[in-house]
């Protein structure tokens, strides 16, 4: 690929981060679904169910996720302006910087320090880290922006400013907190409150990280791949707009019938409800793009990601807000319907466009063909397989989990105590961990078909 003196080599770092991170992550995710079926598999304090869940979404959020947006935000950026980057040894350190407190952080969280609220559990040190880290990335891209030789921004790059403020306001407003040692702090949010900035930031960052970068890479790598220009860009801008306007008023859907106060749960509701609409804004916009020329999902492997990708995201939009309906939430909440659909999302959605945006871009990079596209194909739909099964039996067992711990005699004693309720889910539990299983091996396979194109054009090289 023509390289215009842009900077490719943090690309190809931040993907290799990436898969590095997605791997870590993964292991430790099959440990914890096995050790939901087999409570011996906790084997030492450092390796219980406790401290391994948040290095698993921690190591998969921020660790795989975030790196992967990384390295598609460089490419992208430095595309869509037609210029390089501002400062390519910024960027260099900021690979760097990266990857020490990414293993900072799930070092922290293995030894036990965790502040105990849900994806911002890292305590006071390593919060400055991510903070340094982030306004490293952001003079980047601001400072690219300002000297873009293209005037039209395109839409991938509105969703990435989104995200690059966004994520900087959640993450300081919601990390404020009072240190009482150097492993120790607490919350500047007391009692509801802290609730309410918590599941602001929580909801909001996983639309910063989830939701907005996965958007740009959809909406520059789909034309790309398949030479179809997006349908509408005036669609693409209206559903932007609304969506970002919208996200922020919906973290209280995580509090309902909660201390709370009931218009801000109502508001809340109301918002997520809205939510439906730019989001399939942008799911209509893919599939029009895709009109009259639909062949292309057999004979370019590339569009099966992007556009099951997308198909995902569409099925999560309306899921979401519809458990957070009060009637659905009082059955749902606390179930493991949740973790169902946000595997529908992380697995399906975030993966298969993040896989297929490297997919596009590594061979680029290399300046060499895939490795192998049956290999590409095979990973398909493993994780397609594996994530399916994943999410329906954590729906069917949020459904009888949630029905069951509702259930009441005619005196008004419940019928189960809550032994009964955990027995039968036993049987779900361990068929999710076999999804994982399946969709592990997939991501394997993804991430050995990288590295042999990556080695496949050093051989080259050589020869
Ligand atoms: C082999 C694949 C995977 C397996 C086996 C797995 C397993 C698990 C398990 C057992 C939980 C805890 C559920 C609970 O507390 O009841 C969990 C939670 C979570 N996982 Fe995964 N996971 C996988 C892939 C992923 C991926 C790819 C991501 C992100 C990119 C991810 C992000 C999360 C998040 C955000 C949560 C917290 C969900 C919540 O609080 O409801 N996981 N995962
Ligand atoms: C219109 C968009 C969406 C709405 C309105 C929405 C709504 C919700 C609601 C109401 C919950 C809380 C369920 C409960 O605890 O009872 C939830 C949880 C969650 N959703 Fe969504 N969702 C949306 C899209 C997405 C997308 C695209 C992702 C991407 C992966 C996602 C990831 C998550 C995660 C990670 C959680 C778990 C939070 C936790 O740890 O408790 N959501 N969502």
């Amino acid at each position: 690929m023509k390289d215009n003196g842009y900077e490719y080599s943090v690309v190809r770092g931040f993907a290799f981060s990436s898969v590095f991170w997605l791997i870590i992550g993964l292991t430790v995710g099959l440990l914890i679904a096995f050790q939901l079926v087999a409570p011996k598999l906790n084997l030492a304090p450092w390796l219980t169910y406790g401290r391994l869940r948040v290095v698993h979404t921690n190591g998969l959020g921020f660790g795989f996720t975030l790196a992967g947006i990384f390295a598609c935000t460089y490419f992208i950026l430095q595309r869509l302006t037609r210029t390089s980057l501002a400062f390519p040894g910024l960027a260099k350190f900021h690979l760097y910087f990266f990857n020490v407190t990414i293993a900072l952080a799930a070092l922290s969280l293995f030894a036990g320090m965790n502040t105990s609220k849900e994806y911002a559990e890292l305590e006071w040190p390593i919060d400055i880290l991510v903070v340094l880290m982030w306004v490293i990335f952001a003079i980047n891209v601001f400072a690219t922006l300002i000297k873009r030789k293209e005037q039209q921004m395109y839409i991938s790059l509105w969703y990435l400013v989104a995200m690059t403020v966004a994520v900087a306001v959640l993450y300081i407003l919601n990390n404020l907190e009072i240190p009482v040692s150097w492993f120790k702090s607490y919350s500047a949010y007391a009692g509801v409150n802290d609730a309410n900035v918590e599941w602001w930031y929580g909801h909001n960052v996983v639309g910063s990280v989830f939701t907005f970068p996965i958007l740009a890479m959809f909406y520059y790598f789909l034309p790309k791949s398949t030479n179809l220009p997006i349908y509408s860009h005036r669609l693409s801008i209206v559903a932007f707009w609304s969506l970002v306007f919208a996200y922020l008023w919906t973290g209280a859907h995580h509090l309902i019938y909660t201390p709370v106060p009931d218009w801000i749960q109502t508001t809340a509701i109301a918002f997520s409800m809205f939510m439906i609409a730019p989001s399939w804004g942008s799911v209509v916009n893919g599939y029009y793009t895709m009109r009259g020329d639909w062949g292309q999902m057999r004979s370019n492997y590339l569009v099966k990601f992007f556009i099951f990708g997308i198909t995902f995201y569409g099925l999560q939009t309306i899921q979401g807000p519809t458990q957070a309906l009060r009637s659905l939430s009082a059955v749902l909440h606390y179930t493991d319907w949740v973790p169902g659909h946000v595997h529908m999302g992380t697995m399906g959605w975030v993966t298969m466009t993040i896989s297929a945006s490297f997919y596009y871009m590594i061979p680029r990079l290399y300046n060499t063909e895939l490795y192998s596209i049956k290999l590409a194909n095979t990973h398909f739909w493993l994780v397609l397989i594996g994530q399916l099964i994943f999410s329906f039996t954590m729906w069917i067992a949020g459904i009888q989990e949630g029905t069951m711990w509702r259930a009441t005699n005619p005196d008004g004693s419940l019928t189960y105590s809550f032994l009964e309720t955990l027995v039968p889910i036993y049987p779900y539990w361990t068929m999710r961990a076999l999804g994982g299983v399946i969709y592990f091996v997939g991501m394997v396979i993804f991430a050995y078909n990288l590295i042999k194109t990556a080695g496949k054009s050093g051989a080259a090289a050589a020869a």
